[in-house]
């Protein structure tokens, strides 16, 4: 038996492509919307304060995937020089429960959150989309605004905040020179919140409110991608409430709040199995805490692509070497 084995760059050269993300993404989110997978919510250690380790297994039926994703996001890393999120992905046989795979998962992870968003968006925005606020203007918000260039042809505007200037002036000269969008960077979260069609918040974990729903106009969508950080009522304020699952938004909140009965699944929107905006007036929030049916349906085309071009090192695996006792030597 063999395990392949895929570094950063082999998963790069994979070559796999933003719309493949997007197709896989939604793919997985429909699964989930028939109740074909299985993907508990995540566990996770913490050894750091605001920093988290997550355990995130999924199972995919329809297409008979496994594995688990090891994940770590540590906020402070790019002072080290160091990526904030970390991943490993193994893949396991879905007939043996073999492992078959073990991939890097940060690039992965990146791309993926990205693209549910994206998904989320194809799905719920508005109509003629010309406005983005963005806040927290590191990693994701780069992977966001790749994901979603060609998305919004009448987008006008983006306006960005960080608390770090420097990177929010180099997220604007970045996303200008390589993705010909403007960002307009401001100088709080009310400002990019208030007037835009799509609000995207991707600040690392925040233990206080720092976003309030009186700033959002009507007939937007927000997503935001990290835990904390919006005023504590803000499920019960919005027109609609959608997860990607509610059981693991349940966990994070860890029983300090009720989901409203009346907010649907991402993935029941994407399935077509109920509607998910039917006004242009609705406000719509859009929690995706990051599911890991994701990363295994992508991390097993990545496997394919790489088999495929010869890519990766496969290590040798032999789950029949340890002693049985009783057994003749
Ligand atoms: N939902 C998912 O599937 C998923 C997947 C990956 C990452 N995430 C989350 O996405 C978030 C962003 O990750 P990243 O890799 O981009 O991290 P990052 O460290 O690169 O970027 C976070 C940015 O937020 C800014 N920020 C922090 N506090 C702020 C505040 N109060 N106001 C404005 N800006 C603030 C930081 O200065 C930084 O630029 C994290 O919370 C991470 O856990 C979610």
């Amino acid at each position: 038996m063999e395990i392949l084995y895929l570094t950063p760059e082999d998963v790069l050269a994979t070559g796999i492509t933003n719309q493949e993300f997007r197709t896989l993404v939604a793919g997985a989110l429909a699964q989930h919307g028939r109740k074909k997978v299985e993907n508990p919510p995540k566990p996770g250690i913490h050894p750091l304060p605001q920093t988290f380790l997550h355990a995130m297994p999924a199972y995919l039926e329809e297409t008979r995937e496994a594995g688990i994703k090891w994940v770590s996001g540590f906020f402070d890393n790019p002072k080290q020089n160091l990526p904030a999120i970390m991943g490993l992905i193994v893949l396991n046989d879905a007939d043996t429960g073999a492992p078959t795979a073990i991939i890097d998962g940060g690039w992965i992870t990146n791309m993926r959150t990205a693209a549910v968003t994206a998904v989320a968006a194809e799905q719920l925005a508005p109509a003629n989309v010309r406005s983005i606020g963005i806040v927290g203007t590191g990693m994701q918000a780069r992977y966001h605004m790749l994901m979603m260039q060609d998305m919004f042809p009448q987008l006008e505007v983006v306006k960005g905040f960080d608390i770090y200037q420097p990177g929010l002036e180099s997220f604007a000269e970045d996303m200008k020179r390589e993705l010909n969008i403007n960002v307009q960077p401001v100088s709080s979260v009310s400002e990019a919140v208030q007037g835009s069609d799509i609000v995207m918040t991707c600040t690392g974990v925040l233990k206080e409110p720092i976003f309030f729903w009186d700033d959002v106009k009507p007939g937007a969508l927000v997503l935001p991608v990290h835990g904390g950080g919006w005023e504590f009522d803000v499920m019960n304020k919005a027109d609609v409430l959608i997860t990607d699952s509610h059981q693991q938004v349940a966990s994070f909140l860890d029983g300090k709040y009720n989901i409203p009965e009346s907010s649907l699944e991402l993935g029941e929107v994407v399935a077509d199995l109920k509607p998910g905006r039917v006004s242009q007036e609705q406000r719509i929030l859009n929690f995706n805490l990051g599911l890991a049916i994701h990363d295994i349906a992508i991390a097993h085309r990545v496997c394919e692509l790489a088999r495929e071009k010869g890519q990766g090192v496969n290590l040798p695996y032999d789950p029949g070497v340890y002693p049985v006792p009783g057994a003749k030597k």
